[in-house]
């Protein structure tokens, strides 16, 4: 393959790495699981993993993906056969390509959450109401196997138009719109949380802890979440650093892109938190939070139903901009593999996903808690997609961290990477014994720890 596709500017890479992170893995994930977890402790662990390890591995995938040029998949096949090592590595490709493909399925029917929710707030649907009018609307949302089903399509329609247009027309100019708008509002909800809510108090509920909060399953959380909010081990940032320019920095690149995720993450935090408790309401809801919570807190607030309806675009613009970094890897890999054109390879990686979606839309409502398939199976099928994926990510990554420190001849290493020798060290270290220690220690702790 002599002819390889690459970003416009040496810089887009930047632009659709940080739009593939910051997601509802920030805005509705990271705020909720914080708020189960108790605060602070599950942050602190959150933090400490990515930069001791999801930083590193972020620069391994993406090196990975800037050598083979290639889609996950056949960019492992070409690894280990340029590299002389075991086909086995190749899984690194499998896994992620299914984990990409898992995630996709739940994700779009979440971000249809939030279209809904959209159009509440913008139609002043929910001015003045009460808990129990809010609470009840959201569980007749849920409730409704069609509505949910609808909302998936739309979005992952949404998605795959912007995919199917390749990487520069598509995905690199819908990435141009969308991210200089993302972060204008989240500004305004900022200010907006400032100027009404309790930002004081949101401060200290997610900075201050004690670590004894932080339940065993609370740690698998916390690291799940550091590789969910980085979309690392999924073959999303290998395959955007397939088309990465040769001279951009990989370790710089990397830094930036964790730094502003987890800016983002924690400012998203403040302001929903500081939203919350300024209406005096709890942060335990879990998933509700976002959908439930939130909308009651616009709900009594000046000028909250435009804000709000805002807010939820900005939920939805950060969703798109991670679901395409989903569908990217498999369908390149259909693309490389059986020579498909791009629109046909994005339709079946789409096709799939949205059927695979419907089992997180009957885990609401025909197959929810009291159905016979939860008496079976003892979660829903969401929580156990869910669960797959909290699993498959780490794995994913101590095997990519594995692979690039062990495996790659290290002299070939350095000279990707570009960086000085200390740094070049350092790195090496923390792929080669910390990343994979640390993943390691919380599998054994938690895993055993995770039934039904
Ligand atoms: N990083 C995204 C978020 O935080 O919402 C989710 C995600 C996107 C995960 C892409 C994995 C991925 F490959
Ligand atoms: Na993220």
């Amino acid at each position: 393959m002599s002819t390889h596709n690459v970003w416009t500017h040496k810089g887009t890479f930047l632009l659709a790495a940080v739009g593939s992170a910051v997601g509802l893995g920030n805005l509705w994930r990271f705020p909720y699981l914080t708020g189960e977890n108790g605060g602070g402790a599950f942050i602190l662990v959150y933090a400490l993993t990515i930069f001791a390890v999801g930083i590193p591995i972020l620069i391994a995938e993406t090196m990975l993906g800037r050598t083979s040029r290639r889609s996950p998949i056949m960019g492992m096949r070409h690894l280990t056969k340029t590299h002389g090592t075991s086909r086995a590595w190749e899984s690194i490709g499998w896994l992620g390509a299914a984990s990409a493909f898992l995630i996709l399925s739940f994700y779009s029917v979440i971000a249809g959450w939030a279209i809904h929710y959209t159009g509440q707030m913008f139609s002043g649907a929910l001015v003045g109401a009460d808990s129990e009018t809010i609470g009840a609307g959201f569980d007749a949302l849920l409730a409704s196997p069609w509505l949910l089903t609808g909302y998936h399509t739309i979005f992952i329609i949404a998605s795959a138009l912007i995919v199917g247009m390749g990487i520069h027309k598509g995905i690199e100019s819908g990435l141009r719109i969308i991210m200089p708008a993302l972060f204008a509002i989240l500004l305004l909800v900022l200010f907006y949380s400032i100027a009404n809510g309790d930002i004081g108090a949101a401060a200290t509920f997610l900075f201050t802890f004690n670590i004894a909060d932080l339940s065993l399953e609370g740690w698998l959380q916390a690291m799940g979440q550091s590789f969910f909010t980085l979309s690392l081990g999924m073959g999303a940032i290998m395959a955007y650093g397939a088309y990465m320019s040769s001279e951009a920095s990989l370790t710089r690149t990397a830094v930036a892109v964790a730094f502003v995720d987890t800016a983002v993450a924690m400012v998203a935090g403040l302001a929903i938190f500081a939203l919350v408790f300024g209406a005096g309401l709890e942060t335990g809801q879990g998933p509700g939070l976002m959908f439930v919570t939130l909308p009651l807190a616009f709900a009594e607030m000046p000028f909250g139903a435009l804000v709000g309806g805002v807010f939820f675009i900005l939920v939805l613009g950060a969703a798109i901009s991670s679901s395409i970094s989903l569908i990217e890897p498999v369908a390149a890999f259909l693309v490389e593999r059986f020579d498909l054109t791009r629109p046909k390879a994005v339709g079946a990686v789409t096709l799939g996903a949205w059927l695979m979606g419907l089992l997180t839309v009957v885990s609401f409502n025909v197959w929810a808690e009291g159905t016979l398939f939860h008496a079976l199976f003892g979660r829903s099928a969401f929580d156990f997609i869910e669960l797959l994926t909290n699993i498959f990510m780490p794995l994913g990554g101590l095997l990519i961290a594995l692979f690039a420190g062990w495996a790659l001849t290290q002299s070939e290493v350095m000279k990707e990477l570009r960086t000085s020798e200390g740094w070049f060290k350092t790195w090496r270290f923390l792929v080669r014994f910390v990343a994979p220690a640390a993943v390691s220690f919380v599998f054994l702790r938690t895993i055993p720890q995770v039934d039904g």
